[in-house]
């Protein structure tokens, strides 16, 4: 199985629509190799990128696994509340793992879930064109810093900046929370994020400038 989380958390980076049309011709040439792909943040997308979902991959439609869940697009983390579209086979057998260890989501989680899905997609639109500014404010705030290095976020509401110092991701990230800012450590990750740091950028903007302020204090004090 090829897991793929598109857009990237923790990069922010989304894959282009050649790669995965790459990545369907893998899965034809092996036709019994699934593609499960965890699109939480596809409604989360900048300066107009074009998204394609795994679902569009028609040519190998019963080998994709869509995963999604309401938590980003409808700001509801930790309400539990995810879906499933699979060919009908792998979704009868999914099914019957999930009712045994999950059950069904709770009826007022349910309900809010309804509720969700009238949110008109302008609404949507300008929560995505609200998480961009962020990203712009990251941006701008760690352009240019000595020490630095990272891509602009595309898609999610992460960015994962590589910071070049002697200190592991781990004991960076202690610095930051002694200084006051809470940061995720690369290698979390795997073994390719050590010398990353992953900032969330869903704050509101007086946090998240604040906590860049202290975020680039602690680098200049690290590099
Ligand atoms: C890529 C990705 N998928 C899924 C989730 C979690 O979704 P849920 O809140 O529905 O468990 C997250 C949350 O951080 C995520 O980053």
């Amino acid at each position: 199985m090829i897991i793929l989380c598109n857009p990237g958390n923790p990069t922010g980076r989304i894959y282009s629509a050649e790669e995965l049309q790459e990545l369907a011709q893998i899965l034809e040439t092996n036709p019994h190799l699934l593609l499960l792909a965890d699109e939480a943040y596809a409604d989360i997308v900048f300066d107009g990128l074009p998204f394609l979902s795994a679902l569009q991959l028609s040519s190998v439609a019963d080998q994709v696994i869509l995963s999604s869940t309401f938590s980003k697009t409808y700001a509801m983390t930790g309400w539990r509340l995810g879906y499933v579209v699979a060919a009908p086979d792998l979704a009868a057998t999914i099914n019957l793992v999930h009712r045994s260890i999950n059950g069904a989501i709770n009826t007022f989680v349910q309900d809010a879930g309804m509720e969700a899905l009238k949110i008109e997609e302008t609404e949507l639109e300008a929560s995505a064109r609200s998480y961009q500014a962020r990203r712009d404010i990251v941006v701008e705030c760690l352009t240019g810093v000595p020490g630095v290095s990272m891509l602009p976020p595309q898609g999610a509401f992460y960015a994962f900046p590589r910071i070049h110092s002697t200190l592991s991701s781990d004991a960076m990230t202690t610095r930051f929370a002694e200084a006051g800012v809470i940061v995720r450590s690369g290698s979390e990750f795997g073994p390719s994020g050590e010398g990353h740091i992953r900032i969330s950028f869903a704050t509101d903007v007086e946090s998240l400038e604040e906590g860049l302020r202290r975020f680039v204090d602690v680098v200049r004090s690290l590099t």
